[in-house]
């Protein structure tokens, strides 16, 4: 066992592929270099736990690993099902969380901590915790313990991604490659500084109504699908019918993208981020319009595309723009939208 031990786990950005972790579809997000950073030490004089976070004042004395409906709830269910996974007794450490990440913004702040902290335990308890194990188990955390219903794309990506490739993901055979981003152009993220109402029962109901399309057309997922006909149409009620037409042509343009990505060609690419925001504010609805104006903004001043990034319901966007122009895009941003943060 060691003393002292620290884990990171860092945040992302996603490029394309929203809504579609959960539906067997591609996604393709780029680490970021925000990050959290999970610090445990021994407590020896303690029978419980302690937990104390940066960003928030309170700190935690736990005694058993059970939910409280807070934020340290992914630090709790870390432990709890580290400690199933690897019997150790935990119960006399302290541990400090340390966030350069933006929270709620959707740049997946939830799976940085619950890595950061399933890292940092088998640093302490010098367990060998194999990358696909802590991905599955940093999911469990968040869809079990937790209780918001997302894809692995986040752990995915926070585990086995870097600033500097994009990873191309099939949600549903997890095969995955890394794809180099443009070398002249920025993908740039901006918060649009309002509390995001991720309400995670509005998520969860997204993702029933998915759920619910694909049962009634009887495929697997709504991905084992490139068209919509008739017949679906029939099928379907309207809403369902809206977040089944996001998700199969989402997953098509996501395909494309990786292309584009591959080939260097970032116009087209910025073009198929523009066409997701416009699918995800009007077939998923799930965008603002604080994302939206600021979409607007960004596109009518020249970027390439641009599109909310993760759940939506408020948080950041994120543009494609050439990398001489970025300052310049900033300036014009905050003159119309005062409020924005650059990440
Ligand atoms: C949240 C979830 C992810 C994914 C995105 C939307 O960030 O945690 O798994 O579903 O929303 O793309």
């Amino acid at each position: 066992m060691n003393t002292v031990s620290i884990g990171e786990g860092f945040g992302r950005v996603n490029l394309i592929g929203e809504h579609l972790d959960y539906n067997g579809g591609h996604v393709l997000p780029l680490q970021i270099k925000n990050s959290i950073i999970c610090e445990i030490v021994e407590n020896k004089n303690s029978e419980s736990i302690s937990i104390v976070s940066d960003k928030y004042k309170d700190s935690l004395t736990v005694k058993k690993l059970e939910k409280r409906n807070n934020w340290a709830d992914f630090v709790i269910g870390s432990c709890l099902y580290f400690d199933k996974k690897f019997s150790v007794k935990i119960n006399n450490i302290s541990i400090d969380i340390k966030s350069s990440l933006p929270l709620g913004v959707g740049l997946s702040s939830s799976a940085a901590i619950t890595v950061s902290t399933l890292k940092s335990l088998s640093c302490y308890f010098q367990k060998n915790l194999a990358d696909e194990d802590l991905i599955n188990l940093a999911f469990k955390v968040e869809n079990d313990f937790v209780g918001v219903g997302g894809g692995v794309m986040d752990q995915f990506v926070s585990v086995l991604g870097n600033q500097y490739e994009a990873l191309f993901l099939d949600t549903f055979n997890k095969n995955y490659e890394l794809i180099p981003i443009f070398k002249d152009y920025q993908f740039l993220i901006i918060d649009s500084n309002t509390q995001r109402i991720l309400s995670d029962s509005e998520f969860n109901k997204k993702k029933e109504l998915c759920l619910n399309a694909a049962k009634k057309m009887k495929i697997q997922n709504l991905c084992a699908k490139t068209k919509i006909d008739e017949n679906d149409i029939q099928l379907l009620s309207d809403e369902e019918l809206n977040v089944s037409k996001h998700v199969i042509e989402e997953n098509l343009r996501v395909v494309k993208a990786a292309q584009y990505l591959k080939d260097n060609k970032a116009e087209e690419f910025g073009k198929l981020m523009t066409e997701s925001h416009i699918s995800l504010s009007q077939h998923y609805r799930v965008s603002t319009d604080n994302l939206n104006k600021l979409v607007d903004l960004s596109n009518s001043f020249g970027a390439l595309g641009s599109k909310l990034t993760g759940a939506g319901f408020g948080g950041a966007i994120v543009t494609l723009v050439k990398k001489e122009l970025v300052e310049e895009l900033k300036k014009y941003i905050l003159d119309g939208y005062p409020n924005a943060k650059f990440i």
